[in-house]
């Protein structure tokens, strides 16, 4: 059996009147891998709570199999929930311990034959007599699993299931709970902050931030068409180039994107949607590039729809397989407020400046980040010096392989592929490719 779930402008507001899930519509359907995904504290267990039973529900309704199941205890949802700190009874073996809710259920029956086909889904038959002191972090998370299992429930509740465990144990009991919910045509419900986990698992992916549901859809779709610049940050690794922008669209001339020293021309005829940016004449956008948007190719070798740009090495960042580069293209980043998703922390040491203290770099950036702007360190050598006070090192990073040979301080011709170009406006709405756009990702 599997379930459909439904909340319609479901809101949860606590004792002192913060509204933590704000009029969250969705439905799921029977038997899909549903994944909610959102920064730290934006209400992803509370929804998953008030799907439990184990969280009234403030304002709207939840809707079980089409019927209104607010008041519904927890018992009567048929839905088994795994938590990020799997709770064994410890004077249980793991047998009992996934027996035990079988038992609940069928106080007379012999729980033996589930518990054993259990232990075989998940590769456990040989820890069936261990305590879970005996266990390891990942073995007690199976073990969890299989007690979730065992009952044949029509949801699985999954709240950060994997987030104790190392990297590679997490990797594959990501795969296993995929293909066990799949098995099972249970309806999942997956909670986590990790954009990663969430594009390879859900068969949709839910974008929460502070308790607003920002967007729902396939992987693709949230990765290829972002509703807004929080979702196109929030999903997708390295994360995505974010600049502000400044349209001209001159009546008697090639309209343009400026980003600070340098444009982007766009080509003629325009497409479509770079027609509707006509509008933003004028206005600040922030324009969104992802890293594959960009390649390092010498101007002459532009493709149609390629456009150039020219960027300042400031340092390479080796990954094994792929490198990062981390250009200065003279732009300004824009940022993104309550974005809970930075670059990765693990930033090699920047390149002293040869003037000025350590404390007077520490101000011009505080005042940098104070006044919502960044610029740039150096600035490419055709650039004018312009009025920005503050320094930090890359607007732009763009993927390549690991042999190229580049170094700080390079002049390096990048092309974009406009094909790729975000807009989004003043806001965070996208504007580029059109909002009205379907989500047609064949082309
Ligand atoms: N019992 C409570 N009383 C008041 N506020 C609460 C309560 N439980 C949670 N909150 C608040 O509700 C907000 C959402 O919490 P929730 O646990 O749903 O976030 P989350 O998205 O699961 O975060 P995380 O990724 O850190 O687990 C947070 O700001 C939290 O402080
Ligand atoms: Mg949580």
């Amino acid at each position: 059996m599997t379930r459909a779930i439904s909340l319609h402008d479901v809101s949860k507001v606590y004792t002192k009147g913060t509204r933590v899930v704000d009029r969250l519509s969705l439905d799921i359907a029977p038997g899909e891998f549903l994944v909610l995904l959102g920064p730290s504290g934006c209400g992803k267990s509370t929804v998953l709570r008030m799907i439990a039973g184990l969280e009234d529900i403030t304002d709207g309704t939840l809707l079980l199999d089409g019927e209104r199941s607010n008041d519904l205890p927890p018992s009567g949802r048929d839905m088994a929930m795994v938590f990020q700190s799997f709770a064994l009874y410890p004077s249980m073996t793991s047998g009992d311990n996934i027996g035990f809710p079988l038992r609940i259920e069928n106080p007379g029956g012999d729980p033996r034959p589930r518990v054993d086909a259990t232990a075989r889904m998940l590769g456990i038959e040989d820890l069936l007599d261990r305590y879970p002191a005996q266990l390891s972090g990942g073995e007690r998370q199976r073990v969890a699993m299989g007690r979730a299992i065992a009952r044949h429930p029509s949801a699985f509740l999954m709240d950060e299931p994997l987030s104790n465990l190392d990297a590679k144990l997490r990797n594959h009991l990501r795969a296993e709970i995929s293909k066990l919910t799949r098995e099972l045509g249970a309806t999942t419900v997956y909670v986590t902050h990790d954009q990663s986990e969430a594009m390879s698992l859900g068969d949709r992916v839910a974008v929460m931030r502070s308790g607003v549901l920002q967007q729902v859809g396939t992987p693709r779709e949230v990765y290829a068409l972002p509703r807004n610049v929080f979702v196109a940050a929030f999903v997708g690794t390295p994360r995505i180039n974010l600049l502000r922008g400044l349209v001209r669209a001159p009546l008697d001339g090639a309209m343009t994107i400026s980003l600070g020293k340098q444009f982007l021309r766009l080509p003629e005829p325009l497409s479509l949607d770079h027609q509707l940016l006509r509008v933003q004449q004028g206005r600040e956008v922030i324009v969104g590039l992802r890293s594959e948007a960009v390649r390092i190719a010498k101007h002459a070798s532009a493709r149609p729809g390629e456009v150039p740009l020219t960027g300042l090495v400031e340092y390479v960042e080796f990954q094994g397989h792929e490198a990062l580069v981390h250009f200065n293209t003279g732009s300004r980043p824009a940022v993104v407020p309550d974005l809970e998703n930075p670059r990765p922390a693990s930033r090699p040491a920047r390149r002293r400046r040869r003037d000025g203290s350590v404390l007077d770099r520490l101000r011009e950036r505080a005042e940098a980040l104070r006044a919502g702007s960044v610029a740039v360190l150096d600035r490419p050598a055709d650039a004018a010096p312009g009025p920005e006070p503050a320094h930090l090192p890359g607007d732009l990073v763009v993927r390549t392989t690991p042999d190229i040979d580049l170094r700080h301080g390079m002049q390096v011709p990048l092309l974009v592929d406009l094909a790729h170009l975000f807009v989004f406006d003043q806001h965070g709405e996208r504007i580029c490719p059109a909002p009205a756009r379907l989500p047609d990702l064949a082309e």
